[in-house]
């Protein structure tokens, strides 16, 4: 059972004495602000924040909750969709506000050096002001941290075509839960040296060490893209078109599937006044990018032609990066809009891409038996799907807290019945524990365990996620 030491004014002073009064934080915003991230509705205040300048001053604090056993949970923009960040023992949250540099960019070995508190969508400028790309780009880019990236092993729209954050980290300097610095990896695209520490880290939600610097693959900036908006007249029948493309020969760099009550959200969060036709059940965003606009003409007819077979009623196009923008301003604002609109539960469900079909309908199947509605939408080419829970008013709280778990768990027993999981992107963090054991056996729980013992001995380190139970 995990039990720590309550951060007392005592040894609040003591902090301040050591690190001076910008380093700590503890006024009613600034517990506000991070007692909370942007899942559902949860509110876990800590009782002060940190804001470390340096790696030099992150292994001092950790180093002091590790000697007082107060828990630590680093944060960077709250802006995550599993209560990863949410200090749900209390205790301190170190902030990565001020850490924040991008230290350098290597043009020559196509690399960048950054601080976790970089926000993503300023690398992702910082790289195309020279010609280069980082591309995960999660929804919330904008705010974002590139550390929230590392932590979670985000995605976005585009790893379809060029894979997650975990494929963009060459090598990580970390402070361990005793303050020890390491250095992870190395700079290098391949590595076949010892265990690789670098993707143990990644994804492991600080439960295991805090990220203090990440050096990051980037590749060309592809020079042109096409986004093509196709409809259908069942959503069903736009996921079935998505393996199709691939088999087709054509891997887009982005494959978006929304089906129209997300549609609906997105417009009115949005404000926009368009009708979308009664036809329309579903669309498909789909991106393709390259150096050659003649080829990526020919792809889009190639596109139209599968999208045929699987009866599209329209298809538009959007060829500048201003239409662009507009079409995947709805898709991004969608995680936002359903937030802002009602109480739910968002899943992140994951299925080899040919099963998205079967699982889209499960969902409904579940949904019908339960009683819930559904919004779904997410990353159609990584069989990705976003499913949103949303509390209608017809749903008791009762059945939201007792019934709606166990239709959560049908659906996470499905995906793993179809060789998915439970989370593409967003992670286990604090709500998703319940149901690891749908995907992981006790002995591989018990491995988790033991690799968190072996990081973090004294359970200081983000207490009360992923499932883990030592301390
Ligand atoms: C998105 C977030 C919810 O895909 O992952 O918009
Ligand atoms: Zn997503």
């Amino acid at each position: 059972m995990l039990s720590f030491t309550s951060l007392t004014s005592n040894l609040i002073e003591e902090l301040i004495q050591q690190f001076g009064p910008e380093f700590i934080k503890y006024d009613a915003d600034t517990i506000e602000k991070y007692s909370h991230d942007w899942t559902e509705d949860f509110h876990f205040p800590p009782a002060a924040v940190v804001f470390p300048t340096s790696t030099q001053e992150v292994s001092q604090i950790v180093k002091w909750c590790n000697e007082n056993n107060i828990p630590i949970t680093p944060a960077g923009a709250c802006t995550g969709l599993s209560g990863g960040m949410l200090p749900v023992f209390g205790g301190i949250v170190l902030s990565t506000l001020r850490l924040n540099k991008i230290l350098e960019i290597d043009k020559r070995n196509l690399q960048a050096r950054v601080q976790p508190g970089v926000i993503n969508e300023e690398l992702q400028q910082a790289a195309a002001a020279l010609g280069l790309y980082y591309p995960p780009d999660p929804s919330s880019k904008g705010s974002c941290t590139i550390g929230g990236n590392l932590a979670h092993n985000a995605g976005g729209i585009h790893a379809v075509k060029y894979g997650v954050t975990r494929e963009y980290v060459l090598s990580l300097e970390v402070v361990m839960a005793n303050g020890n610095i390491i250095r992870t990896g190395a700079n290098v695209l391949k590595n076949s040296t010892g265990y690789s520490l670098t993707h143990l880290l990644i994804g492991s939600e600080g439960t295991l060490a805090v990220i203090t610097e990440a050096t990051l693959k980037l590749i060309p900036l592809p020079k042109y893209r096409l986004v093509l908006v196709a409809s259908f007249p069942q959503a069903a029948l736009a996921c079935e078109a998505v393996s199709a493309i691939f088999n087709a020969g054509i891997t887009p760099s982005a494959l978006e599937f929304m089906e129209r009550d997300a549609i609906v959200f997105g417009y009115q969060f949005l404000k926009l006044s368009d009708k979308i036709p009664d036809e329309v059940q579903a669309q498909l965003l789909i991106e393709i990018d390259g150096n050659y606009p003649d080829i990526l003409q020919q792809e889009a007819q190639q596109i139209g032609e599968v999208l045929e077979k699987f009866q599209v009623s329209d298809i538009l196009f959007a060829d500048t990066p201003s239409a662009q923008n507009e079409v995947f301003k709805v898709r991004r604002c969608l995680g936002e809009a359903v937030k802002g609109t009602t109480i739910y539960k968002e899943e992140d469900t994951v299925v080899p891409r040919a099963e998205l079909p079967r699982l889209l309908n499960k969902v409904k199947e579940i949904g019908k038996i339960y009683g819930f509605t559904s919004v779904c939408y997410g990353h159609a080419g990584d069989g990705n799907l976003h499913v949103n829970i949303i509390k209608t008013p017809e749903l008791s709280q009762e059945q939201w807290e007792i019934e709606i778990p166990k239709a959560i768990r049908e659906i996470f027993q499905f995906t793993i019945e179809l060789k998915g999981t439970l989370s593409g992107e967003h992670g286990i963090g604090f709500v998703q524990q319940p149901y690891l054991e749908v995907a992981f056996s006790g002995v591989e729980i018990n491995l988790f365990n033991n690799i968190k013992k072996l990081w973090d001995p004294n359970g200081i380190l983000n207490p009360g996620k992923m499932g883990l139970i030592s301390g």
